[in-house]
């Protein structure tokens, strides 16, 4: 791209997001074009677009990040548009090279969950790894609750069943927490133990007499394309392996989400992994709905 294309390319952006609105609600349509421009503008990365008789048919971005060990190239739902897929293909496939040659070893990309958009995605050799859900926060939130179960605010105490409930959450996402090294587990335990006593997140546990069986998290989430800006990220939700299918992470996610609407946010998003048969089952029974899908594809 060069810099006489940005206003088409914002244009193919701002087409590209609204559509995924038009056939979701959870999606925000709301676009600064300003940030993005800026963000194009000023990336050290280039924009990549297919030109055909004068005319941009397709465009694709990814910022380089570092992340669990390894650099990787990450596309966002405003990163990627094309009339044809043949298009987009030929972008991916220059843009691979660059990526591969700047030391990235996996292309991520967030695609809207529809077929179409997921579709395109898998006939390019790219695998669907997890789903971004979101709901409404409304005012009919708990039914059948239970006096026996106890939710409260998570202290210092409870960091034991916090890690055992984290590696529990692990196995569950396909990670066996038993093949980390000592120091590995350290630098997890670490930042378990300082998301956990973050006092901007809302770490909730749930108790049965008087044992804590699951947990939660809740934080503010960060700005972000098809986000609506009122949202609260719902996070880390376990329950102990003995206490599961009694309602408990309906309760704890009731809790915490009657807790997010007092404190004024309007919308909750959460991710799981496709290999998760269980949360994906729990959190469409719960009523979210997929919004975006991420998928991968080694460089
Ligand atoms: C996913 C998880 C949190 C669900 O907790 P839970 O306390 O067992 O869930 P609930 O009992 O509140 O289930 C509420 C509803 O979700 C659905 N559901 C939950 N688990 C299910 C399962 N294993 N199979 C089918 N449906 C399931 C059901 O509709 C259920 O209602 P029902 O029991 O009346 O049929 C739990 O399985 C868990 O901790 N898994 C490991 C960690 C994890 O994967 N966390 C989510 C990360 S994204």
């Amino acid at each position: 791209m060069l810099a006489p294309d940005v206003d088409a390319v914002l244009e193919r952006a701002h087409r590209q997001i609204a559509s995924d609105a038009a056939s979701n609600p959870l999606i925000n349509p709301t676009f600064d074009v300003d940030a993005l421009r800026n963000a194009l503008l000023g990336s050290p990365e280039p924009t990549w677009v297919f030109e055909r008789d004068g005319e941009i048919t397709a465009h694709l971005y990814a910022a380089l990040l570092q992340g669990g060990g390894e650099l990787a190239a990450w596309t966002g739902p405003d990163g990627s548009s094309a009339d044809d897929n043949g298009d987009l293909t030929t972008l991916v496939e220059f843009a691979s090279t660059h990526w591969r040659d700047r030391g990235a070893r996996h292309h991520f990309v967030w695609c809207s969950a529809t077929h179409e958009h997921v579709t395109r995605w898998r006939d390019m050799g790219y695998t669907a790894f997890s789903t971004r859900g979101a709901l409404v926060l409304s005012r009919e939130r708990a039914r059948g609750r239970r006096n026996e179960y106890v939710v409260r605010r998570a202290e210092r105490r409870d960091l034991p069943v916090a890690y055992d409930l984290d590696e529990q959450l692990d196995r569950a996402q396909g990670d066996a927490p038993e093949r980390r090294t000592p120091s590995e587990r350290r630098a997890i335990r670490r930042d378990l133990r300082d998301t956990l006593l973050d006092p901007d997140n809302n770490h909730l546990v749930l108790e049965i007499e008087g044992r804590v069986v699951a947990q939660c998290v809740t934080f503010r989430a960060p700005a972000r394309r098809g986000s609506y800006p009122n949202t609260v990220f719902l996070s880390e939700v376990a329950v102990d392996h003995d206490f599961r299918r009694r309602g408990v992470a309906r309760q704890l996610v009731d809790h915490a989400l009657s807790l997010a609407r007092d404190d004024g946010f309007e919308f909750c998003e959460t991710q799981w992994r496709l290999s998760n048969r269980e949360a994906a089952l729990f959190w469409s029974a719960y009523g979210f709905t997929a919004t975006y899908q991420r998928l991968q594809r080694a460089l």
